[in-house]
């Protein structure tokens, strides 16, 4: 439920589907630590991290590692998100089974930042999950369809010179993959949507009974190709940044519930694969303190939701994506919850360096953005308070 506290309003925590944590193995631009401040701060009480980590996740071992430290840290859960194959972009699968059955109890698989492109090896992963109850998260890129290191299309790339990733690459994966998850009757979630076409393929895979869902990060919702005039390679990322007609499109499927939820893919980056020519610039963008702001702004103002839509894209249709109602157990009545309070009209400028991850990647530098955090609860304690995380003793407080 929403309530309006005299100008704040109270929301279930934040839940992201899609997050990079770099830990293991890229401590020099996050841990899990500084990843879950991060998230404290944005309003956030679960987050799942993506494997592409080193190692990946593709045990139970680095999997219930993630878990671990997570709750070691205590400002937000952790789920870690499975390898769907060994070493991430192979064509074996990984033992899903025994990493769902760890002490993580991972339910997310993905090769997030790789295209599960076989479609054979799809289909094996499709039907594996299905009978673990658990999801495949697609990074839905064709690489057959992709030329070139510059992940970027669209009338200003084109100029620029700057070839790569069609849209073609990202709308045939998710009509390829809807009708795969039809057939093995499995459930499979689109990551990180960024293309009008996707969005048609959505609709109507979902008008088929078809049990797909989708995510869009805030920066396809504001951002469009025109930001790359410059090569400035803050804005690359994966799926690339649109047209103008793209983030009009992805506005109006997450107001409809065409597209499910919104998901940040905060992906940090140290300063020596992200400042440098555009071509060599590691591809992602930061994203978990600046999500909720960015909403208020795409969505929230313009009237495309309201506060209960808010709650449901950015809190109950992720959790219920990913099962974690039946994670742990349920809240009942009496129970400490997880909830974050909004204020909505603190207006605060974007600063990469103020903020909690270690890597200071964010597209939004310098941006004056409305609205935060005031308090973020995770069963019932105060992990963070006016955009800053809890200190240890503070956690401690019941
Ligand atoms: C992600 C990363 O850096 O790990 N990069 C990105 O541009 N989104 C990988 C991914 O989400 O595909
Ligand atoms: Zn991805
Ligand atoms: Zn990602």
């Amino acid at each position: 439920e929403v309530v309006d506290g005299g100008g704040h309003v109270l929301l279930p925590g934040l839940v992201d589907l899609h997050v990079h944590l770099r830990e293991p193995g890229r401590e020099d631009a996050e841990t899990i630590a500084s990843g879950s401040a991060a998230a404290a701060a944005g309003g956030f009480t679960a987050v799942f991290a993506m494997p592409n980590t080193d190692p990946v996740a593709d045990t139970a071992l680095v999997c219930d590692h993630v878990w671990r430290r997570g709750q070691e840290v205590g400002l937000v859960d952790v789920h870690p998100v499975g390898a769907v194959t060994v070493g991430q972009k192979g064509e074996r699968l990984a033992e899903m089974g025994i990493m769902a059955a760890g002490e993580a109890r991972v339910r997310i698989f993905s090769d997030d930042g790789f295209c599960v492109s076989d479609p054979l090896v799809m289909r094996r992963a499709l039907e594996y999950a299905s009978g673990l109850g658990a999801l495949i998260a697609q990074h839905a890129e064709d690489p057959r369809l992709t030329c070139g290191a510059c992940a970027h299309e669209g009338p200003t790339a084109a100029r620029l010179g700057l070839t790569g990733w069609p849209r073609s690459a990202e709308d045939s994966i998710v009509a390829r993959d809807a009708i795969l998850a039809r057939d093995a009757n499995a459930r499979v979630h689109i990551c990180h949507v960024s293309t009008a076409g996707s969005v048609s393929v959505l609709r109507w895979a979902k008008e088929q009974g078809i049990a797909i869902t989708a995510e869009v990060t805030p920066h396809h919702l504001l951002l469009d190709d025109s930001r790359l005039e410059d090569y400035d390679p803050v804005y690359k990322v994966n799926p690339p940044l649109r047209e103008e007609s793209d983030v009009a499109v992805l506005r109006r499927a997450l107001a409809d519930g065409v597209i499910d939820a919104v998901a940040t893919d905060h992906a940090p980056h140290a300063a020596h694969d992200k400042d440098r020519e555009f071509a060599l610039a590691r591809p992602g963008m930061l994203g978990l303190e600046t999500s909720l702001p960015i909403i208020l702004e795409t969505m929230l103002r313009p009237g495309l939701l309201d506060w209960r839509g808010v709650a449901r894209a950015m809190s109950e249709k992720p959790a219920q994506i990913a099962g974690l109602a039946d994670h742990g157990r349920p809240i009942a009545v009496g129970e400490p919850a997880n909830l974050v309070v909004v204020d909505p009209d603190f207006e605060w400028t974007v600063r990469g360096s103020e903020l909690a991850s270690i890597a200071t990647n964010t597209p939004f530098e310098g941006m004056r953005l409305r609205g935060r955090a005031a308090a973020t609860l995770l069963r019932g304690r105060i992990t963070a308070r006016d955009g800053q995380a809890a200190r240890q003793e503070e956690r401690s407080w019941t």
